[in-house]
């Protein structure tokens, strides 16, 4: 039995229903645009909304009046609904991620003692993981979203996925990142250091390759004994930051979390979609919802020569020479896109029919003929995703 509404029905019920929502899917898709669309449309249901970004946005801020993202919390003055003739009933409130501020938050927040804080902080490996090692951003993303998760002043919580090369790597961002760490070369040197007291670098270099390899190359002189540092400090804190990731990772399981998967109709954009909703079923997790985003319309018969010639010039615009067989040929393109579109799209549909598959919300958002960069035309992706 499958119970997936239709396109048009969109994801209200999600808005309802959940506390926290995941927008996720490849580079360019539309996920900032998405996440702020729904996030617009919670606001105008009474709801007291937080978007989560992770970059800085510059046409997001741009549609919500503000000057820019920053990583503190800012709440959209509500005079500027009201201009676009889109008043909010509740609240929409925006902030960036600071993946280095939230790592040396949980830092401060697992140390066991104010020095070893410092010195995990102001170690060259530290600096190097918390703001350039592959995972951590989405890690911190996860990190963030739990911590705000819990916070009274919000009813929902949306966020703006990083934009990943594999939408997959979000999801194991901490296992991977405490992976990484506690790989068994780097607990290997734990011991090494431990059972020696000091560093043995002729035992070591046999394992260097394999821990440059597990945490990123960081170039720079004294790079064994800031790593031998490292691993002695970081293991201070280690079991509780595994704990904690355990726990998150957790959370953002649970029932009042929601996943939406954000896809063009692009071959490509929709593979990589379908395989990231094969992952989520393997882990027992819902997929509750996909958004194709920039569909062109499938048009039925297209008007005959002649129709479109009497139509320009009825109506009176002076569109020049041509105009009918100019207008025809654009929507002649633009009738073959939709027809591409959803060929592109049957893969996707015919998934979400299936069986295993049932239970996922769906909404089309068409291609508009312009960027969504201010608050009205947010409003009308806002519409398509969650009418009424
Ligand atoms: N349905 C649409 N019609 C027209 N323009 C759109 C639509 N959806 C998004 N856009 C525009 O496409 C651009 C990319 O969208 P957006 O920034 O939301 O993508 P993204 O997935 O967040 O990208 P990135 O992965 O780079 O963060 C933006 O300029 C946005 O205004
Ligand atoms: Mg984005």
């Amino acid at each position: 039995m499958t119970q997936r509404s239709s396109p048009a029905a969109g994801l209200s019920e999600l808005l309802e229903t959940r506390r926290v929502i995941l927008v996720v899917g490849v580079g360019g898709v539309g996920k900032t645009t998405t996440t702020a669309a729904l996030g617009l449309a919670a606001a105008r249901r009474g709801k007291r909304v937080l978007c989560l970004t992770i970059d800085p946005a510059r046409r997001l801020a741009q549609s919500l009046g503000i000057e820019e993202m920053k990583t503190e919390a800012q709440t959209i003055d509500p005079a500027l609904f009201e201009a676009a003739g889109v008043p909010v009933r509740g609240s929409m409130t925006v902030m960036m991620l600071d993946t280095k501020g939230t790592f040396d938050g949980l830092i401060a927040q697992l140390s066991p003692t104010p020095e070893k804080r410092e010195q995990i902080l102001n170690n060259v490996l530290y600096k190097y993981i918390s703001t350039s090692l592959a995972g951590t951003q989405e890690y911190m993303a996860m990190e963030k979203l739990y911590a705000v998760k819990g916070d009274p002043s919000y009813d929902i919580v949306l966020l703006d996925t990083p934009p990943t090369p594999n939408a997959l790597e979000f999801l194991d961002a901490p296992e991977r990142l405490v992976g990484a760490i506690d790989s068994a070369a780097t607990r290997w040197m734990v011991q090494a250091v431990q059972s020696s007291g000091k560093f043995s670098l002729n035992v070591l270099a046999k394992s260097a390759a394999a821990i440059v390899r597990g945490i990123g190359k960081v170039s720079g002189s004294g790079f064994l004994e800031q790593m031998a540092g490292f691993i002695g400090e970081i293991n201070a804190v280690f079991g509780g930051w595994k704990k904690r990731a355990d726990e998150v990772s957790a959370a953002l399981r649970g029932p009042d979390v929601a996943y939406v998967l954000v896809t063009t109709p692009d071959p490509l954009a929709v593979r990589e979609v379908m395989f990231f909703a094969d992952r989520l079923r393997e882990q027992q997790m819902r997929r509750d919802a996909f958004v194709v985003n920039r569909v062109h319309p499938s048009y039925g018969q297209l008007p005959g020569a002649g129709e479109v010639e009497e139509a320009v010039a009825r109506s009176g615009l002076g569109l020049g020479p041509d105009a009918a067989g100019r207008l025809r040929r654009a929507a002649e393109d633009e009738s073959r896109l939709g027809r591409m579109d959803a060929l592109h799209l049957m893969g996707l549909e015919a998934a979400l029919e299936d069986e295993a598959t049932g239970g996922s919300l769906l909404a089309h958002v068409p291609a508009f003929p312009f960027d969504i960069h201010d608050l009205s035309r947010l409003a009308k992706i806002a519409e398509v995703l969650a009418p009424g």
